[in-house]
């Protein structure tokens, strides 16, 4: 996809442009990070390209979340360096930067960058500095800084939707997460701020907003607001009266602080989209405990009620955690019946494994690799039933979908998004849809997608 932005401050002549190419992994926060990160390139007049093997500059903006993230990303690091053309400099930013640091570079002495989470904003004069030396550039400053910048709708790649930051970091210290490390103590943005940004996306055509944080329900609690303080219910309530933007989902949402004022919004308000993704992460209250997530599976079925019983339909997604330390055969039958009675709509399902400097590492990983396999294969099978009878509800539905482009599958039809966050593959006759929100009746239910037809006559739903 070619950069929509325009290349603010760059040469005139194009040919001695410099290059630059982003690899992305992890959450949106990484992908929002990387059009930071791009951003910044253009401004001091390097190009975006597509093909890494005619990139002046490779970055790989790492995820940290899950196994083995440092040797995954230099293993990344020897296929590029097959690849690249002399004297390209490869980088790695994202969480693996932000907790190895200068460790990667001493494991791979190719990679002449560092930049850690905080580092984003400052990228350009990394870059000044690493082209103008022989030694290699780190910064990973800690991650607790109340620093938030604000990316101009023409800086941004995507054209319809928006990825906005409104609280950074986290307080929680799941035992097994290792997010409070790379990303620091919780901060929150000020509500004046996010809706300034929010105004201007609305003011450049943008149809969609997601807001990010790794518990957005804690939104203003944190001693670290800038300015103002408000509650997350309040500040959805306030940029969906107010921003311009027709449809704007969150996420992620934590049990613990996920309250029935967000619902009560999601009512009122036809701009904010009927999804809510509430990781449970377990079923079993001593794995809960074990876990330190601050909830029941009681606490959480009834946050879960709350959603079901609302008066729109409103979709719910989770992630699942299998083979805790200590996790054993009822705990897990436990976690099973969780995820029945709570009926997903999605469901991320991942076998645990140790991150450094968490709590959870410092026990035994009692569960043999086989189990967590056993455990994951079993709930992947039953959620896959569970999600079939759920997704038959939109049959024969008529949805608002926001046309994000071609399918990938088939260029003869469209696809896009639910304001639920479902894609959705549609046939039309119509030219171009790009960017529209359009009416598409179902008539078809995908295991992880819809199809269906564009209709222009009837009214839409808000699912
Ligand atoms: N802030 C979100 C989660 C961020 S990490 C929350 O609190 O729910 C995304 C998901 O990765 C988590 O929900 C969890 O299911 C999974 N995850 C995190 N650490 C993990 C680990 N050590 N092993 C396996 N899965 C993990
Ligand atoms: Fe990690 Fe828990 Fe924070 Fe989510 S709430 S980012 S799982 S520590
Ligand atoms: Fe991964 Fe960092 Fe996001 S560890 S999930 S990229 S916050």
């Amino acid at each position: 996809m070619e950069p929509v932005a325009s290349i603010v401050g760059a040469p005139t002549s194009r040919a001695r442009a410099k290059k630059y190419f982003i690899e992305t992994f992890g959450c949106q926060m990484n992908v929002l990070d990387s059009e930071r990160a791009g951003a910044q390139l253009r401004r001091c007049g390097y190009q975006w390209t597509s093909d890494i093997e005619e990139a002046d500059l490779i970055l790989l903006n790492t995820c940290a979340v899950r196994e083995r993230p440092a040797e995954k990303a230099l293993v990344r690091v020897s296929e590029i360096r097959r690849r690249k053309k002399p004297g390209a400099i490869i980088g790695i930013m994202g969480c693996v930067a932000q907790a190895e640091g200068r460790r990667l570079i001493e494991r791979a002495p190719d990679v002449r960058l560092i930049v850690g989470t905080q580092a984003v904003g400052h990228l350009a004069a990394l870059v000044t500095k690493v082209e103008g030396s022989d030694e290699a550039v780190v910064d990973v400053r800690a991650p607790n800084r109340p620093a938030f910048d604000r990316l101009a709708p023409e800086e941004r790649r995507q054209r319809h939707v928006a990825y906005v930051t409104i609280i950074e970091g986290c307080d929680k210290f799941c035992t097994f997460c290792i997010v409070p490390f790379t990303r620091g103590r919780e901060r929150s943005r000020a509500p004046e701020e996010i809706l300034a940004e929010l105004q201007a996306l609305a003011a450049a055509g943008y149809k969609e907003v997601h807001l990010l944080g790794q518990n957005v329900n804690s939104y203003g609690r944190s001693r670290r607001i800038e300015g103002r303080r408000m509650g997350f219910a309040e500040l959805l309530e306030l940029l969906a009266a107010r921003s311009g933007i027709p449809r704007i989902k969150f996420t992620t949402s934590h049990p613990r602080d996920f309250d029935e004022r967000i619902v009560r919004a999601i009512e009122r308000w036809p701009q904010l989209c009927p999804w809510v993704h509430l990781p449970p992460q377990s079923g079993s209250d001593r794995v809960l405990a074990a876990m330190n997530r601050g909830y029941t599976a009681e606490e959480y079925l009834q946050k879960v009620a709350l959603i079901h019983g609302a008066s729109r339909d409103i979709s719910l997604t989770g992630d699942v955690i299998v083979g805790f330390p200590g996790e054993t055969d009822e705990d897990f039958r436990q976690t099973v019946r969780l995820v029945e009675q709570a009926q997903f709509d999605g469901l991320y399902i991942f076998k645990y494994s140790p991150r450094p400097r968490t709590v959870a590492a410092r026990w035994v990983d009692t569960v043999p690799e086989t189990v967590k396999t056993e455990r994951l294969m079993e709930l992947v099978e039953i959620q896959r039933e569970v999600q079939r009878r759920r997704w038959q509800r939109y049959l024969g539905k008529t949805i608002d979908v926001l046309v994000e482009g071609r399918s990938a599958k088939s260029e003869k039809h469209w696809s896009g998004h639910t304001p639920c966050h479902k894609v959705v593959n549609f046939e039309s006759s119509m030219e171009n849809l790009e960017g529209l929100i359009v009416k598409v009746e179902v008539t078809k239910i995908n295991p992880h997608s819809l199809f269906g037809r564009h209709v222009e006559s009837r009214e839409g739903s808000t699912m």
